[in-house]
């Protein structure tokens, strides 16, 4: 398994790119959530190559208006707008937006949260590359979206979806386990859902699926061996900050020695990413 990874064409680099401070209080996607936007910037090249068959699956047309929900740095918001749709992006963090707003001063990129979006019936389709796995409130989201949408117009989106770092997450609790510190689910920042639960969620809300899909992407991380621990450091917090600082080192190499057999290989480090993609009109 591990080597057809290397033949894999699902390389994903959409890594390490979020800096969540707000782990601490289990509300990643609350506006305080910062982000280190040229971090983000400097890994985008691989976030918009995958982002770029979901543009695709998009199919913006000229004229079209078109709702970029998680923006980020505006990559993605880009390779919309040059179809001819009009596009209004959001994103909660206003350092993403500042950088947005600068490398594409002619679109129009505001602060908002998904979970509170003041638009109706406005646009031909809203759009979401990797962000959605970081809003524990589905309903609230998926309400924003359908007041947002014109009558027949679509949802297309892609985050993380059941499964998704499951190997990473078990790790992780083994470990804390190991040092008295068990996980509760409550130190879990994600929403990972299946394409079932997910799908009767929009459709509970007047989202007729047309499209759902759940697949394995495994995600190389950066920086060799120290990959595996760069990346619960940046995203784990919520779980390690329970841990006193003499115990994490400790934690970390558990975590470790548990995940080299099936997420190591020649001096990198891989993430067992799931992704779900769906499609959805409004009825
Ligand atoms: C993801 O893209 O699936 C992801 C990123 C950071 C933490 C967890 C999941």
């Amino acid at each position: 398994m591990r080597h057809s990874w290397y033949g894999s064409a699902f390389y994903d680099v959409e890594r390490l790119i979020r800096m969540d401070s707000q782990t601490a209080s289990n509300s990643p996607t609350s506006l305080e959530t910062q982000w280190d936007a040229q971090l983000y910037d400097s890994k985008h090249s691989f976030v918009s190559q995958f982002g770029t068959s979901l543009v695709e699956l998009l199919s913006p047309k000229s004229g079209e208006s078109i709702l970029d929900l998680g923006c980020g740095t505006g990559h993605l918001s880009d390779k919309i707008a040059a179809s001819g749709a009009e596009v209004i992006s959001i994103d909660s963090a206003s350092t993403m937006i500042e950088q947005a707003s600068q490398h594409y001063p002619n679109l129009r990129f505001e602060v908002a949260d998904a979970r509170d979006l003041q638009f109706q019936e406005q646009f031909d389709a809203v759009f979401s590359n990797a962000v959605l796995h970081w809003i524990k409130e589905p309903e609230k989201v998926i309400a924003s979206i359908q007041r947002a949408l014109k009558p027949g117009g679509r949802f297309v989106a892609e985050f993380g979806g059941k499964g998704n770092v499951n190997a990473v997450i078990r790790a992780i609790s083994n470990a804390m386990e190991a040092v008295g510190y068990p996980v509760d689910e409550a130190m879990n920042p994600w929403y990972f859902p299946s394409i079932g639960e997910y799908g009767t969620l929009l459709e509970q809300q007047g989202l007729e699926l047309t499209f759902a899909t759940l697949f394995e992407r495994p995600t190389l991380l950066d920086d060799g061996d120290q990959g595996m621990q760069n990346w619960i450091k940046m995203f784990g917090n919520s779980f390690l900050q329970i841990i006193p600082a003499d115990k994490q080192t400790e934690v970390l190499v558990n975590i470790e020695n548990q995940l080299r057999p099936t997420l190591y290989q020649e001096g990198t480090w891989f993430a067992d990413y799931k992704r779900i993609r769906v499609m959805a009109i409004k009825l």
